[in-house]
């Protein structure tokens, strides 16, 4: 089994871009070094049961120390862009200063990728706020969007020559509701109430941004990832069709329309306004629909939804024989196509680029070999699923596997592998799966084609 798009296929052609993606906290590991701040998820894994087996981000892929190696690593795949993130308690310090230290560990990166003719592609949230602003109230607090806006003033001042893409946050669903309505991530707070005000404030602070990413790095593109999965129903009752159309709505239309519509979906006022956050000031929706250069979407899974009474859906498990990796998410690259062609007809959307997409697989090193069959497969058919969209009309531009390698996987510790290369996290040792390996072979026969035509 090999990665393969038919020949005719726009996704070939040299100026699509073809990454791979990791996050600061999920690889960088030194917590205390060179002046590091605590963020919300070193407390977070300090919190008894929070995280499977107790796992930090203490060393995690101890990148902070072994970053020339691994940029050796993603110049060894072929891949043409390096999607990574910055940690904001690492360069900021609690008086709201530079941290010079750790700004020139970025600086260091970053210039090497550069040097390696690897396209970067930086998201300045990833979900590790300084755990000092949690203090003062995170994300609940109006003001932290103005404390993010700061941030990315000083660190878009420092790394502006770096960088050829900036994404403000990666998945706002995921910091707000899973962080603040949910508690099953950092900072762990569950109130119905949170999520969604936690959300907005997260929005605001991507249109406070935006203005001064544009005035500090002109020539760099910006943007905003938001993470999408595709919603059914699980049957044709009217019932179940609603829960799909509140889930949709609440995953997916609800951090969408503010950015290209201005608005929170309409529906919430009449069907759910307790889903609606309670302080939008006036201009807040100005702010936050600014044009952006780029949409980010990260997708691995679709869902079905049962009603519920109180919750409006319950998630039920495919009524149908289907396939899931080992972290339990349905294998579905035809709702992957669906979902791009659906928003296309929806909105009207700047180009995207898939900023994440991968799959966790059950891997085991044998003879310093990664037989992860399951993960080429899935990479295959969901390349060939964005293949399918351009096809029909979606302006899709890149596509990031997640993830460069195996890493601190939130929630499931290191319990789940996406890497493309595996982490033996006692040596440290990196070894490229045999998924890397075809994504690699794939990117060369790529360019090996465009050769040919010029
Ligand atoms: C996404 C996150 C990323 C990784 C993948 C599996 O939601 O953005 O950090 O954990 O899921």
């Amino acid at each position: 089994m090999s990665i393969k798009l038919p020949q005719t296929s726009l996704m070939l052609a040299s100026t699509f871009t073809y990454g791979v993606a990791t996050a600061a906290f999920q690889i960088e590991g030194a917590n205390n070094t060179d002046g590091r701040l605590e963020s919300i998820w070193d407390r977070f894994c300090k919190q008894p049961g929070k995280v499977k087996n107790s796992d930090d981000g203490s060393l995690a892929c101890d990148h902070y120390n072994l970053w020339q190696e691994d940029i050796q690593l993603i110049q060894s795949l072929s891949v043409d862009a390096y999607r990574l993130s910055i940690s904001w308690p690492r360069v900021i310090k609690q008086n709201g200063t530079i941290n010079p230290l750790g700004v020139r560990f970025y600086k260091q990166l970053l210039s090497a990728l550069k040097e390696a003719k690897i396209q970067t592609f930086v998201t300045l949230y990833h979900w590790d706020l300084p755990q000092h602003l949690e203090d003062r109230g995170g994300w609940l607090n109006r003001e932290n969007s103005f404390k993010f806006r700061e941030y990315a003033d000083l660190i878009s001042t420092e790394l502006a020559d770096y960088v050829d893409s900036w994404a403000t946050f990666n998945e706002p669903f995921c910091a707000a509701i899973l962080g603040y309505e949910q508690g099953i991530h950092a900072p762990g707070l569950a109130e119905p109430k949170y999520g969604r005000q936690a959300a907005h404030h997260i929005l605001l602070a991507h249109g406070l941004a935006l203005p001064v990413l544009r005035k500090n790095a002109p020539n760099a593109q910006v943007g905003i990832v938001l993470n999408m999965n595709k919603s059914y129903a699980a049957s044709e009752k009217a019932e179940d069709l609603f829960a799909e159309l509140m889930r949709e709505t609440l995953d997916n239309q609800f951090f969408i329309e503010p950015l290209i519509k201005a608005q929170y979906p309409q529906i919430l006022k009449t069907a759910a306004p307790e889903y609606l956050p309670a302080m939008v000031l006036e201009g807040d929706m100005e702010i936050i629909s600014q044009p952006i250069d780029f949409l980010g979407l990260n997708y691995y899974t679709c869902n079905h939804n049962a009603f519920h009474p109180t919750d409006l859906f319950s998630n039920v498990k495919n009524s149908q024989e289907v396939e899931y990796t080992d972290i339990d998410w349905e294998v579905a690259p035809h709702a992957f196509e669906e979902l791009l062609i659906n928003l296309h007809k929806q909105y009207d959307l700047p180009p995207i680029y898939i900023t994440e997409n991968g799959a966790a697989c059950a891997d085991t090193l044998v003879n310093d070999e990664v037989d992860d069959e399951q993960r080429v497969r899935y990479l295959h058919d969901h390349i060939n699923a964005v293949n399918n969209a351009i096809d029909a009309g979606v302006d899709i531009r890149g596509y990031f596997a997640w993830s460069l390698m195996d890493n601190f996987e939130w929630a499931e510790g290191y319990s789940k592998r996406f890497g493309l290369v595996y982490v033996d996290y006692t040596t440290q040792k990196r070894t490229i799966k045999r998924s890397g390996k075809a994504y690699r072979d794939f990117l060369l026969n790529r360019k090996h084609l465009s050769e040919q035509k010029t």
